[in-house]
């Protein structure tokens, strides 16, 4: 069965083609990251505005690059929730008027599943049961996943989500939108340990997360030093390595909790270089598994959205030609 998928949920436009048989066919995105750079972050309105504009001419592409019509498209999955509703509704509007006019089923995948399957888009997918830690720029978690839609929380964000954490503290450095890949940039350059930031929860006991003290932190040592370029390179070092122990130590945690040997990164913060050498290493050492995307599907895609659709769509229930958004959306819920 050849699948479209469309994903809409904030300020990447992507759609893919995933069949059942031969796995994905075409994908494509289109970043609005430039627009909204001069915001300093992602404006609603120009975002919806813009998927309404990118998603047809994105789809007619991948149909094109797969040697495929609108008529080979056999399901369409878009993204449900959680996230910015106006762009929520561009994809859902797309997909199910497609699936009207094309007479195939539509379904709604929740962003964070998508996430959380990306994995198993790779050559070796890791097998059920596995740990998740789920670390995007809204959402931190770390679930238990036994099967698709699965899933149990163990633990979560407090209040900020280890991406929001990312792109906030990269604002207070004076460094670009989004924050994520530019601050782990400069961290790269940084001297480990001229600076010590706290490990937030990291004795907690569970496996909660919090993060917002540690953009203060931050926000307390920038106003004490003179903010040249190796010392802003050593503050974003800090706060890199803080960030990356709690989650280490967190996900260790976590499969010791559960008794699993497997652990899937997935979510944007999981494309970060030192997460996956830290996590990798540790794996090595204490003999577990550790299974990420490939970088382009860490970050928001429609493959992944695709995937899940794919996955799920046996199962679904036809619902007709209605749709849903749900901006707020509990993955552990579904
Ligand atoms: O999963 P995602 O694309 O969107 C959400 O569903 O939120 O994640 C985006 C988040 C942003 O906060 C971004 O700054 C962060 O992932 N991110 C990174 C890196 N690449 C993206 N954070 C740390 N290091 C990176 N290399
Ligand atoms: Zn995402």
């Amino acid at each position: 069965m050849l699948v479209l998928g469309i994903e809409t949920s904030c300020d990447e436009t992507g759609v893919a083609l995933y069949h059942t048989e031969r796995g994905l066919v075409a994908h494509a995105l289109h970043s609005q990251v430039a627009m909204h750079a001069e915001y300093g972050g992602v404006v609603p309105e120009l975002a919806s505005r813009d998927h309404i504009r990118r998603v047809l001419p994105l789809t007619r592409q991948i149909l094109k690059e797969a040697g495929c019509t609108l008529g080979d498209i056999e399901a369409i999955a878009y993204t449900e929730g959680p996230g910015l509703a106006g762009a929520l509704l561009v994809g859902a509007s797309i997909a199910t008027s497609l699936g009207f006019a094309l007479k195939v089923p539509v379904i709604g995948v929740h962003h964070l599943e998508g996430h959380l399957l990306a994995p198993l888009l790779e050559p070796n997918p890791p097998e059920f049961p596995f740990v998740a830690l789920l670390v995007s720029g809204g959402h931190s978690q770390l679930m238990r996943v036994s099967g698709i839609g699965e899933y149990e929380t163990l633990g979560e964000t407090l209040d900020d989500a280890a991406g929001e954490a990312f792109d906030k503290t990269a604002k207070l450095l004076g460094l670009g939108y989004p924050g994520g890949p530019e601050l782990s940039l400069r961290a790269g350059q940084g001297v480990a340990g001229r600076f010590k930031l706290p490990r937030p929860m990291l004795n907690s006991g569970d496996l909660n997360f919090s993060f917002s003290g540690l953009k203060t932190a931050v926000l307390t040592l920038a106003r004490q030093q003179t903010l040249d370029q190796q010392t802003i390179a050593d503050i974003a070092r800090a706060f890199q390595d803080a960030i990356v122990e709690v989650l280490a130590v967190k996900s260790q945690a976590a499969l010791r909790q559960t008794g699993l040997s497997r652990l899937v990164v997935a979510g944007g913060v999981g494309a970060n270089r030192q997460l996956r050498e830290t996590l990798s290493a540790n794996a090595q050492r204490r003999g577990f598994e550790v299974y990420y995307p490939k970088l382009e599907f860490c970050t928001d895609n429609g493959a992944m959205i695709a995937f899940a659709g794919a996955m799920r769509i046996k199962h679904a229930t036809p619902k007709g030609w209605k749709f849903n958004v749900r901006p707020r959306w509990d993955l552990a819920s579904i």
